[in-house]
């Protein structure tokens, strides 16, 4: 019987955990993909992957001269295992770029091993605004929008309308939050205001009792952000409320992206500012979405566009020092002075690495998220607190 001793044991864990990844130029570069493919926002996680993968193909699975390593991490949306699962990604798995990820709370993981351990990551989705405000850094990219930005557009359209009261209702965590201080300013920058907030806990869906405190308010509309599973439970629940003939609906775009067929009759109609729509007339859309639609059967969303891009924006990165993830400066400053050349419509990025971008007013149509208007022209987040050498 062989016999392994607890020193040899400890040894060799040890020398995993020092194991650092080969930088040698033409060996596979590995990138960590973190995202949830599993729970309330697993079909978001899936069709960024998707999209990722696809720009991938595009470039035949290379990068800056290498070939490009996959390694896919479930992160569940749960904050309280994400220090655990980043580590993974970077210790035992090696990977020298991070892709990561949509909830807004398990992002702070990430963020913080890319300032800690100048990792690049470009973050697909969570639009926690400190990533890009007062925890910015050299090293972190997104590829998504801040949570400030949709909701800014969606309040600054209502209150064009005339909309002097309105409520924000949503999950209480950061993205939740954030995206109802944004529909705040974005309703004062038009003369209105947000007069509550009501919330419950992620990924609670049972949104009966909220709904009963909603009607007796004093407010002319109703705005929030929910996405993926929650989002499908809350339209529907809205609308056999009888609430919407009483408030308009209305939120961030994420409401009814990607959920309109599973959402059905009860979205109809519902109006929603996001930084994609369904309609969008340029060359890279219809190339992306006949492209995305092929590799997976499913129409592309916002959540594929952002999967893309993420795609492109390391693509520029690594072709400028030709593969090497380490070399910071270089691989920033491209990305940096790049127009992304996106489905969206080109975007650059702010100085603190957010894209600065349209924000669309959408009406939902069918199966569409129909773009009816540009709630915000070419809006960049405040970018507050962002020192880029601290
Ligand atoms: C977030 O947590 O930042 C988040 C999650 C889902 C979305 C948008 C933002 O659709």
């Amino acid at each position: 019987m062989q016999q392994i001793s607890r020193r040899g044991i400890l040894a060799g864990t040890a020398a995993l955990a020092l194991a650092r990844p080969a930088i040698a130029q033409g060996a596979p570069i590995k990138v960590g993909l973190m995202l949830p493919f599993s729970g309330t926002y697993a079909a978001l996680g899936e069709n960024i992957a998707a999209a990722f993968e696809l720009y991938l193909q595009e470039r035949d699975g290379r990068l800056g001269g290498r070939a490009v390593t996959l390694i896919r991490l479930d992160d569940e949306s749960d904050p309280a295992k994400a220090p655990q699962n980043v580590n993974r990604l970077l210790e035992r798995d090696g990977a020298e770029v991070l892709i990561g990820t949509v909830h807004s709370g398990v992002v702070m993981a990430l963020v913080q091993a890319a300032r800690e351990r100048e990792v690049p990551l470009i973050i697909p989705n969570a639009g926690n605004v400190a990533a890009t405000r007062e925890l910015c850094a050299p090293s972190i990219f997104r590829s998504s929008f801040s949570n400030w930005q949709p909701a800014y557009g969606m309040g600054k359209a209502l209150a064009a309308k005339g909309v002097k009261k309105a409520a924000w209702v949503t999950w209480d965590y950061a993205a939740g939050k954030e995206s109802g201080e944004g529909f705040r300013d974005g309703l004062r920058a038009g003369g209105g205001d947000m007069t509550h907030l009501l919330t419950l806990a992620f990924p609670d869906t049972h949104f009966l009792p909220m709904l009963g405190v909603l009607s007796g308010l004093d407010v002319q509309a109703v705005g929030s952000f929910f996405a993926g599973g929650g989002a499908v439970q809350f339209v529907k629940d809205y609308a056999a409320s009888g609430l919407r003939e009483k408030f308009p609906l209305c939120g961030s775009g994420f409401l009814t992206e990607g959920v309109l067929t599973a959402q059905g009759a009860a979205a109809e109609g519902i109006q929603t500012a996001l930084h994609y729509g369904d309609g969008l007339d340029n060359a890279k859309n219809t190339a992306f979405r006949a492209a995305f639609k092929q590799k997976t059967g499913r129409d592309a969303d916002v959540y594929a566009v952002q999967g893309y891009d993420a795609g492109q924006m390391l693509a520029i990165g690594l072709d400028a020092t030709k593969g090497d993830a380490t070399a910071m400066k270089p691989m920033a400053a491209a990305i940096v002075a790049a127009k992304i050349d996106s489905p969206r419509g080109a975007f650059t990025l702010s100085p603190s690495h957010n894209p600065v971008q349209t924000i669309y007013l959408r009406e939902a149509t069918g199966s569409e998220n129909r773009v009816i208007g540009v709630a915000a022209d070419a809006l960049a987040d405040p970018g507050a607190g962002c020192n880029m050498s601290a």
